[in-house]
């Protein structure tokens, strides 16, 4: 398991160019499922979760070819109806091709995706928006087993706007005849990227407030470029912001950015939006504020633990109230380990800001909370060794060298 050393204490300054969104690469490579035609996606991020999407896609009858940032998804012969346990077990975001091979194939079998470190996550949304698109699902502990003669297009309410689960009814819905209504959708920027992704590939979709409608359409290859990653930036961000520097982000989408950049102004930092790129700088520290996650535009629960780990040295106390994932705080016991004081009571996390923190060896819990714990040691003072850094990796692509470009002294080592 690599380690990411980290000797803390410096300011970090520069520009660092955002890679295209983790989390609307791997639905838009799910959506080359619907046709049989060729699809292009540009500003694709170099990361393990797209690695193992793709392998989902190669294993199901895609000829994938990756060049560089873009990838080339063909279809070369049949699709196979059953997905690997390999690939569903190790992403969650396999599950999506549930919907799509049912509306190719008439039939799918799919591994049920277990939970993770931040909650049960389960995927009963997604298998009531196939049941009312009239497939029939059978679910046993490990897999379902989903089959519809014609997909027929359906109202769907959510009792809470899941993104996976409106991606799942979009992709599906356009395979289904007449018209799908999601109600309560998720709006998140990388939902939106995905339907202007089926947009290009000729389906009917409309948008209005967390209402989506998709109509029944002939659909054909597209080629599509992806929005920046909003939580990679904002974690670059949080890199400046934590050790009272200035970091830029370049070519990024300031308005999907908006609701944490709102906390970083309340938090008294200077944020700088200048075409596609945004400047925070902290060189006069930052207070401490209360935040709630929510569903987009709500302050994302993605940046949680990244805007925790800045808030342990703010000067204050503030409060996060996460409203989405039940375990989100996993990023609480490797921030006490280098001198946080936290606390958290059910939903709430209390940080009371202190004056510094100090360097220790941690390991990444997740993505996000792994990323908490490299701010922590680039902000603590002395030396910290976080391992776990293949976790992390899944979501940033060339950390490492991106933390090293804006002045951070750290470095991969074997464990
Ligand atoms: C997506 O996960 C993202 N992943 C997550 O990012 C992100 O944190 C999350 O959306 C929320 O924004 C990808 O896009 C690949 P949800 P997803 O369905 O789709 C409950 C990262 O670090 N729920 O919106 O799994 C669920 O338990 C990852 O990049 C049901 O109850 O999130 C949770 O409490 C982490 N039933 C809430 O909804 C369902 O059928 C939000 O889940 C589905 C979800």
């Amino acid at each position: 398991m690599d380690v990411l050393s980290v000797e803390g204490g410096r300011r970090l300054a520069g520009r660092v160019h955002i890679e295209g969104a983790k989390n609307a690469g791997l639905p838009a490579c799910v959506a080359s499922l619907l046709v049989d035609e060729g699809v292009v996606i540009h500003r694709v991020p170099q990361l393990r979760d797209v690695s193992t999407i793709l392998f989902t896609l190669g294993s199901l009858g895609k000829r994938v070819v990756r060049n560089g940032g873009s990838v080339v998804i063909s279809e070369d012969g049949p699709l196979a109806a059953e997905a690997s346990a390999y690939s569903v077990r190790k992403m969650r975001a396999s599950f999506l091709v549930l919907g799509p091979l049912v509306g190719r194939l008439g039939r799918a079998v799919v591994p049920l995706p277990g939970g993770c470190s931040i909650g049960a996550r389960p995927v009963d949304l997604h298998l009531l928006g196939l049941r009312a698109l009239g497939a029939h699902v059978e679910e046993t502990a490990s897999a379902v087993t989903v089959t519809a003669e014609r997909l027929r297009g359906a109202r769907v309410e959510f009792s809470f706007p899941s993104v996976g689960a409106t991606e799942q009814l979009l992709m599906t819905g356009t395979l289904a005849s007449g018209v799908t209504e999601i109600v309560n959708a998720a709006v998140e920027p990388e939902v939106l990227d995905l339907v202007e992704l089926l947009r290009a590939m000729g389906a009917e979709i409309e948008v209005e407030g967390r209402t989506i409608r998709v109509a029944e359409a002939r659909l054909h290859g597209a080629e599509h470029t992806l929005i920046p990653d909003r939580i990679e930036a904002g974690t670059l961000l949080l890199a400046g912001v934590a050790t009272r520097g200035a970091v830029t982000v370049v070519d990024v989408r300031p308005d999907h950015l908006e609701p944490f950049l709102a906390v970083l102004r309340a938090m008294g930092v200077d944020v700088a939006i200048e075409g596609g790129d945004v400047t925070a700088s902290a060189a006069g520290g930052t207070r401490g504020v209360d935040i709630r996650t929510a569903p987009h535009p709500g302050f994302p629960t993605d940046l949680h633990p990244q805007t925790a780990a800045a808030l342990a040295c703010a000067a204050g106390t503030s409060q996060i109230v996460e409203t989405v994932f039940e375990g989100r705080y996993t990023y609480v016991d490797g921030m006490r380990a280098m001198g946080a004081q936290i606390s958290t009571d059910g939903r709430t996390a209390t940080i009371t800001g202190v004056n510094g923190l100090r360097g220790a060896a941690v390991e990444a819990p997740d993505i996000r909370a792994g990323a908490a714990l490299v701010l922590g040691a680039l902000a603590a003072h002395g030396t910290s060794a976080v391992s776990g850094l293949d976790k992390i990796e899944r979501g940033y692509d060339k950390l490492p060298d991106k933390l090293q470009s804006l002045g951070a002294n750290v470095e991969r080592r074997e464990a």
